[in-house]
């Protein structure tokens, strides 16, 4: 796996990573529960297809693993499959949506997930699955304020024994945790013999002011966000540890990323930011259970 090392920045490691993903054969805007979406505005299913293959393809070359889940018809957000469930050592929390537009989707996450051998946790609160649970080292912060239920942040801590850290997003645009904020490399801590902290980057305007004090508290080293880059769903992005792929629009990010030792890589899903998406919302990281491993 390649590394990296400049005279500034650390060492970055790729690892290994397992995902699920949904072609977005029957994508399409015909509804609106996001700002982003304009059920009036055309959309168009082929160009999604080509997109999200790009992204897809760019997984596979670069060593990960991809899974599929069956696109259900009458479900065009199914392509969002970060929403799909949050998957840790083996466990799948299932989703339970917000709006009923999506609901429909939880049964069938579920029952792929206990196909494929996880244990499978049906939810009792609202939640909208890794779209607004990030896992950043050993702490899961949790996102609330539009989707996610915080009530449903108690449950994820029943369920994965893990500290959960709340943090309220306030700004409309930026509705799911996923939008605003990301985990550049859960593991850094271990691996490197340092403290167990996990880089993360993030808008700091999408939180309240007490989440940009946890944030800034906790995550010293984070990377701050430019607003023009938070705006084109750049924090939407999804890190290996070394490899970090992101909009082609977040040109601030990109310099960033490079700066702190990370690879950029850019993948353009502007087909399916209509549906209020990138690249992270397409991507629901699997870990633990059969195959997973680190390289
Ligand atoms: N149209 C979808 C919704 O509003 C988009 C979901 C984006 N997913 C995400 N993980 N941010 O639910």
């Amino acid at each position: 796996m390649p590394e990296t090392t400049t005279a500034t920045a650390p060492t970055r490691v790729a690892h290994h990573r397992r995902y699920l993903m949904c072609r977005p054969e029957h994508f399409t805007v015909s509804y609106k529960i996001n700002p982003w979406m304009e059920p009036a505005k055309p959309t168009d299913t082929a160009k999604a297809l080509e997109q999200w293959q790009k992204l897809y393809d760019l997984y596979i070359e670069l060593g990960h693993e991809v899974e599929l889940i069956e696109p259900l018809a009458g479900y065009p957000d199914m392509v969002y499959t970060a929403n799909g469930g949050f998957v840790i050592d083996g466990r799948a929390y299932v989703p339970e949506f917000y709006f009923e537009q999506r609901q429909g989707e939880a049964p069938a996450f579920a029952e792929w997930f206990r196909a494929n051998g996880f244990d499978t946790v049906l939810p009792q609160e609202v939640n909208e699955g890794e779209g607004d649970f990030l896992l950043a080292g050993d702490v899961i912060l949790a996102g609330t304020g539009f989707r996610s239920a915080g009530d449903s942040h108690r449950e994820v801590h029943e369920v994965f024994g893990r500290e959960v850290v709340t943090l309220t997003l306030v700004d409309p645009r930026f509705y799911h945790l996923d939008t605003a904020l990301t985990v550049l490399d859960p593991v850094v801590g271990h691996e490197n013999g340092g403290p167990e902290r996990a880089n993360i980057a993030y808008l700091p305007g999408a939180f309240d002011e007490a989440s940009q004090r946890i944030l800034a508290e906790r995550f010293p080293d984070a990377i701050l966000v430019a607003d023009e880059d938070g705006a084109v769903f750049g924090l939407n992005s999804a890190s290996d540890g070394y490899n970090v792929i992101i909009s082609p629009r977040a040109k601030g990010f990109e310099k960033q990323l490079r700066e702190r030792g990370y690879n950029p890589l850019t993948v353009d899903l502007s087909e399916l930011l209509l549906g209020g998406g990138g690249i992270k919302c397409c991507t629901l990281e699997l870990r633990g259970a059969k195959t997973d491993g680190e390289s």
